[in-house]
């Protein structure tokens, strides 16, 4: 039977003592550890004097975990820069952001190399490889220049923008040969697949066939939308429990009779953090009647502070909910809670389902889970509603939440106002389809059907021509 080779660059190993929730990737792969063998590949989160050569080995259960070192350079030109300073910025259509140094994009493809000469001593004839993210696009490159042949699939978690986009960034074009060097290229919606074949076909004159597959020469490679989804029964459960947890129980106190309108995301500019609070204030100066009625509560860990947009956002983030805390504030009330704490899923789920609205408005987004979670811990007798950017992949399957521009400050606040207002009947109506949509493509739904796609695609064997960057 084949074994399954996970790669991405951030590897979640098990605690040893069962503590600790597991989160994003590790979820999804949970099940398809159970119905592969497999080894999971990628960055220690370490830095070293010496890049490693060869992996360090943890094994829990079924599963080898490999675990490359990096250096603090590689760390600087692979992951701070051209993985999160000049790709992750053109991917959200941050144009204005994105900062390309010939270095930082050389280091990224030093990284890759490294990662693919590591691996490839490690794969076996049969083995399935899954590539996640785009910090590892030109992999499946790099393995095939070393004679690996086995079928490579990839998933992009992020967005995928048009080719006009896409253009401006150095180097892209040779990113997009590299991609082609995948079985299966997996995007999150339909909008991100059709912006990647578009990308082929302008930028390497490839041919889209039909369906979903592009061909490049003598090679043929597909791109497909599969929307990723969450633990829906994990969630859900956890939701039902949360009421035991301390945390909860303080919110719940302190809340009285004001209702709640909950915002988590990473602190981070694709996520709209300053925009969203600036649309609850407008809300407020349009609403005084709300003035001490209403609670937003903002949960955001840092992240990436190394990479300086990040720092700006953070002081920017602190700059508004100063001012708007300071203008409409009272003593009795703080209208924006925020806190930069992690919280674990049965906290979170907890504040989920005691918030009346889920305020998830990022500017762009691949999925956002968060939009999923909340929807997943509401009580099925009284749930909130969930105003959702049009931006975030998951509006592509929830369009019965309150859908925003979250560009406008106006349209976000006048959907704050509609939620707090909503009718239990709509809200019931609304809650009952989004989430039988969220529980028909749950986490090993979307794990399963990849896996399945790429196990047994429609082009396997084919023969292929060698396109390395
Ligand atoms: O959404 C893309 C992603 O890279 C996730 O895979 C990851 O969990 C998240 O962003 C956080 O990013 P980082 O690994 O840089 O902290």
């Amino acid at each position: 039977m084949s074994r399954l080779v996970v790669v991405s660059n951030r590897v979640a190993v098990p605690d040893p003592t069962g503590k600790g929730a597991a989160g994003g990737l590790a979820v999804a792969l949970r099940e398809a550890f159970e119905a592969y063998r497999g080894i999971w590949f990628g960055w220690s989160g370490k830095v070293a004097a010496q890049p490693s050569t060869q992996p360090k080995i943890v094994n829990r259960e079924r599963v080898q975990y490999a675990l490359m070192d990096l250096t603090s350079l590689d760390r600087q030109e692979y992951y701070n820069g051209f993985a999160n300073r000049a790709l992750w910025p053109i991917m959200h259509y941050r144009i204005g952001l994105s900062e390309f140094s010939r270095a930082d994009y050389a280091g990224y493809l030093r990284v890759n190399r490294s990662f693919a000469n590591a691996l490839a001593q490690m794969v076996q004839p049969d083995d399935l490889v899954w590539v996640h993210d785009y910090h590892l696009i030109p992999l499946a490159a790099e393995l095939r220049a070393l004679g690996i042949t086995n079928r490579i699939g990839y998933f992009h978690h992020i967005p995928w923008p048009a080719p006009e986009v896409l253009g401006t960034l150095p180097g892209s074009r040779e990113l997009l040969r590299a991609i082609t060097d995948y079985n299966l290229i997996g995007v999150q919606t339909e909008r991100d697949a059709d912006n990647l074949r578009r990308c082929l076909v302008q930028e390497l004159g490839a041919v889209h066939r039909k369906g979903d597959v592009v061909e490049l020469g003598n090679h043929q490679t597909r791109v497909k939308g599969f929307p990723i989804g969450i633990d829906v029964r994990g969630f859900e459960q956890a939701a039902l429990r949360s009421s035991s947890h301390r945390l909860v129980r303080q919110t719940t106190a302190g809340l009285g009779s004001r209702r709640l309108i909950i915002g988590v995301d990473r602190l981070d500019y694709s996520k709209g953090i300053p925009e969203r609070m600036e649309s609850f204030e407008r809300f407020l100066v349009g609403n005084p009647d709300q003035r001490g009625q209403v609670t937003y509560l903002q949960i955001t860990p840092t992240s990436r502070s190394e990479v300086p947009e990040y720092a700006t956002l953070s002081r920017e983030v602190n700059e508004t909910l100063g001012r708007i805390n300071g203008s409409l504030g009272e003593p009795g009330w703080v209208p924006i809670h925020y806190v930069n704490s992690t919280y674990p899923r049965s906290v979170l789920a907890g504040l989920h389902r005691l918030s009346r609205v889920g305020l998830v408005t990022p500017m762009r987004d691949g999925m956002n889970l968060v939009a999923k979670e909340y929807v997943a811990a509401q009580n099925p007798d009284d749930p909130g509603v969930l105003v959702l950017s049009k931006f975030a992949g998951a509006a592509e399957q929830l369009t019965d939440a309150l859908l925003v521009n979250p560009n406008d400050k106006f349209e976000v606040a006048e959907a704050i106002r509609d939620a707090l207002y909503m009718g239990r009947d709509e809200r019931i109506q609304r809650w009952t389809r989004m989430m039988g949509t969220i529980r028909q493509t749950d986490v090993s739904w979307w794990a399963s059907t990849f896996l399945k796609d790429l196990a047994g695609g429609k082009n396997a064997g084919r023969p292929r021509i060698q396109v390395g960057v």
